[in-house]
């Protein structure tokens, strides 16, 4: 019996481990940016039913439900984190849009945005460089990007929204 309870501790441990230091190693929390945000953020892409919208760091979750619950949207989150990207399968399951929802564990840099309707990033000024290349070198014509909280080197916004800190840019 206490070993079993020794394994189950030790099991435990190691989740919270995962949870907390792989987006640690990436140097960025799983932070949300909050609900209001994330819909002032899609709306203001006008992301449509059918599209693919992509996540890059897509943490919990939160982005891949609101864009397929209330946008009808094909939601692709990127995340290194395997335990937010458990949490974010059980969040889209409970929400009833799990066949909506596709995430993918491991390194956006890495990821192929070939097909991305629409990109959307909350991360920070560290990214700004590398990931406007990637997005300029990879997304199709007239595909939009959102990002919340930092400008994205080489791009032009064509809006942004003062309040939540959202740039909207089209290639
Ligand atoms: C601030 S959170 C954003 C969460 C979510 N997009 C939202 O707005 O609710 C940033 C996430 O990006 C992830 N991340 C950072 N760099 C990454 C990378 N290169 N590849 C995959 N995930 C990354 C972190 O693990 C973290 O969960």
């Amino acid at each position: 019996m206490s070993t079993l309870l020794a394994i189950l501790a030790i099991a435990i441990l190691l989740i919270c481990l995962l949870w907390i230091l792989v987006p640690a190693v990436y140097g960025l929390p799983p932070l949300s940016a909050g609900s209001n945000r994330i819909r002032a953020a899609l709306t203001m892409a006008e992301l449509q039913p059918g599209e693919t919208l992509v996540d890059l760091g897509s943490g919990h979750g939160g982005v891949l439900v609101i864009a397929a619950c209330e946008f009808g949207a094909n939601a692709v989150g990127i995340e290194a984190g395997p335990v937010q990207n458990l949490i974010s399968r059980v969040n889209a399951f409970r929400k009833g849009v799990g066949s909506s929802v596709r995430i993918e564990t491991g390194d956006f840099f890495q990821a192929d945005l070939s097909r991305a309707h629409v990109v959307y990033a909350y991360l920070t000024s560290r990214y700004a460089k590398r990931l406007g290349e990637k997005l300029a070198r990879e997304l199709p014509s007239q595909a939009r990007v959102v990002t919340v909280g930092f400008e994205l080197i080489g791009w032009e916004p064509v809006s942004f929204d003062r309040e939540h800190l959202i740039r909207l840019y089209r290639k």
